[in-house]
């Protein structure tokens, strides 16, 4: 607990539910976080941008938000900017890690351009030379959208002749730039960043492999190992690529990376994700316990992370 006591944080909101897709699991997160934090005798309350309007919080008199929304309008840096001209403390990224963070395509080019491993794609356009994109990535070959929706848009094509069905799907249906990328073969992970520290990573074993929207989001067979069982040396070299990947995208204050080693044990990086789950079986709590911080404890801190300008 910080020094100057949780009743030092003045009204806190908690942002919570919203207008994406990933309102129900924002809702559950936000109870989470808005349930520790009262434990922790923090002045919290729920807020939903859904139902009121933003410019109420400075009316209401709030010091601080916790941001439990997930993607469009809660993670994408929008709302970030609204908090910084209302001059409010917010948890996480910025207006700008927020917003590269929302975008796959330019997460990439950033890490490319500074020699971070992400798997090698193309942005497909409709009309490619499907045979030109299989043979220059290789297959399988993981179709994406760039931005929100990812999950359900995404595709593993085994042939050439699947990727204009894949292309549809990830580019048309989610009014979305598709990206094409090198297929990695191996132990996927992630990584929690908390303030200036990477915490344990989490290896995330799924029946099939991960790709499948089914097996991660609605089967129980997905597993969850922390400690990962890496050798130390290898986490931490891991740990150490994931915080310059973080601080590249200008995020700060908490997030989670997705990576994955291939064969020869190469890192990977998929994704940050700006403003992950925070309900009590989510990744980041899972890698906090790890190390002997609970939930609440955890939510404290974050909040202490919150920041304007
Ligand atoms: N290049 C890739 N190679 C192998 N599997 C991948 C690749 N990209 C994504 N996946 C799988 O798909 C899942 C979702 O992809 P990700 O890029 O993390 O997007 P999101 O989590 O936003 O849906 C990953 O957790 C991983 O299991
Ligand atoms: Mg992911």
């Amino acid at each position: 607990m910080s020094a100057r006591g949780t009743g030092g944080f003045g009204k806190v909101a908690v942002l919570m539910g919203g207008r994406s897709a990933e309102r129900e699991i924002s809702l559950m997160s936000g109870n989470g976080v808005l349930k520790a934090l009262r434990a922790k005798g923090v002045d919290a309350h729920a807020f939903d941008p859904a139902e009121r309007d933003l410019f109420e919080l400075r009316r209401d008199g709030f010091a601080r938000c916790f941001i439990a929304l997930h993607g469009r309008g809660g993670e994408d840096g929008t709302l970030q900017g609204a908090l910084e001209v209302l001059g409010i403390p917010y948890t996480g990224s910025g207006v700008m890690g927020s917003a590269i963070g929302m975008d796959k395509w330019r997460t990439k080019m950033i890490w490319l351009a500074n020699d971070l491993p992400t798997p090698r794609y193309r942005i497909l356009a409709g009309g490619d030379d499907w045979q030109g994109v299989a043979r220059d990535l290789g297959l399988p070959l993981i179709v994406k959208p760039a931005n929100e929706g990812s999950t359900l848009g995404l595709s593993r094509v085994k042939a050439a002749g699947e990727l204009p069905a894949a292309y549809e799907l990830a580019a048309t249906r989610f009014r979305d730039i598709a990206l094409a990328e090198q297929f990695i073969d191996g132990p996927e992970y992630t990584a929690s960043i908390l303030g200036e520290r990477v915490l344990p990573l989490i290896r995330i074993e799924a029946p099939q492999g991960n790709y499948d929207y089914q097996n991660k989001y609605f089967t129980d067979d997905t597993r969850y190992i922390c400690p990962c069982g890496l050798p130390p040396e290898k986490e931490a070299e891991l740990q150490a690529i994931v915080m310059a990947a973080f601080r590249l995208l200008g995020c700060r204050g908490w997030g989670r990376i997705d990576l994955m080693l291939d064969a020869g044990g190469k890192p990977w990086l998929l994704e940050v994700n700006t403003s992950p789950g925070m309900t009590g079986h989510s990744l980041v709590p899972m890698a906090a316990r790890a190390v002997g911080i609970s939930y609440e404890d955890l939510c404290v801190r974050i909040l202490e992370t919150a920041h304007v300008g």
